[in-house]
């Protein structure tokens, strides 16, 4: 099948309610375009599970600060349009901003308490809130029974499952594996910022994940001494400055002293122009 581009809410709602109501089951997902594989995959598991898949493409300006890449986001629809199709998306919905924020800035904003407010929330402050608004507005526009996000974003994932527990959103959240390059760095859109040397060095972090996991399994269970290992091997790496090496709880991401049951370390560092995360797991046995 051919994909179907849309860029207002009407055209898609006319799409999506016609589907519905022939008992098509809609699959959904968000995502601020200059795909890769980390966005096929999630494609590729909505086409799994659904009869019709929508994916989004939209770089959502409340979730970037006045200092952030907002005006150079990289883009190229044409090839994530190819892409989309390739991952077996139905119907591709890009709206631009005055589409989704008609009347400039919003009034009505979501935001998700404690839990955006450390790591990723400690130096960006307004982000997730902008995220939690952006894909509560975009569950309202597609209503879809599944939404798919990555586990890249390990952060962003909890705080949407959060927000459709607390606001009971009829939607349910899948969280999908994060897509790695072959030496081990995390996909993002934003890698195309790193300079050859900057590259080369952005493997640091899963080293660095993969040294706190190693040191659980042989035996290690205190959380600051494994969070020291990690941050350790970031600040090894001279072009890495790192922003937080944690070692949290999966369902609270509150740090955690003495380790067990479903751990995850997440870690964040800037290596040249961006901002890069990424974070690992494992279940600690009693
Ligand atoms: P974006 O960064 O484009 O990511 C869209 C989705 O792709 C997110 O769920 C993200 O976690 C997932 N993703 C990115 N890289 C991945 C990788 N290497 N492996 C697996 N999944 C990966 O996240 C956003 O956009 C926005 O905040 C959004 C949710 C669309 C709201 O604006």
């Amino acid at each position: 099948m051919t994909i179907t581009t849309v860029s207002t809410i009407k055209e898609l709602r006319s799409i999506l309610d016609g589907a519905r109501a022939d008992g098509q089951r809609v699959g959904f997902t968000p995502t601020m375009g200059f795909l890769h594989q980390g966005h096929v995959s999630l494609m590729e598991a909505a086409r799994q599970d659904n009869d019709l898949v929508v994916a989004s493409i939209f770089v959502n300006p409340l979730q970037f600060a006045a200092n952030e890449d907002l005006s150079d986001y990289p883009r190229d629809l044409a090839r994530d349009t190819e892409l989309s199709q390739g991952a077996g998306v139905d119907v591709l919905f890009t709206p631009d901003v005055s589409e989704m924020y008609p009347f400039g800035p919003v009034l009505t904003t979501v935001s998700v308490g404690e839990i955006s407010e450390r790591w990723e929330g400690a130096t960006r402050p307004t982000h997730f809130a902008g995220v939690a608004t952006v894909v509560s507005k975009l569950f309202s526009i597609v209503g879809p029974c599944r939404a798919y996000f990555g586990e890249k974003d390990f952060q962003q994932l909890a705080v949407i499952r959060r927000m459709v527990a607390d606001l009971s959103m009829p939607v349910e959240v899948v969280g999908c594996p994060i897509i790695r390059e072959s030496d081990g760095l995390a996909m993002s859109s934003r890698n195309v910022y790193l300079t050859p040397e900057q590259r080369a060095a952005a493997p640091v972090l899963r080293r660095a994940l993969d040294a706190g996991l190693a040191a659980i399994e042989n035996g290690e269970r205190s959380g600051p001494a494994v969070q020291a290992i990690v941050a350790a091997m970031l600040d090894a790496e001279p072009e890495a400055d790192r922003d937080y090496a944690a070692v949290v709880g999966a369902g609270t991401l509150a740090p955690v002293n003495e380790l067990s049951g479903e751990i995850r370390i997440l870690v964040a560092a800037k290596v040249g122009r961006p901002r890069l995360i990424d974070n690992d797991g494992l279940v600690v046995g009693a």
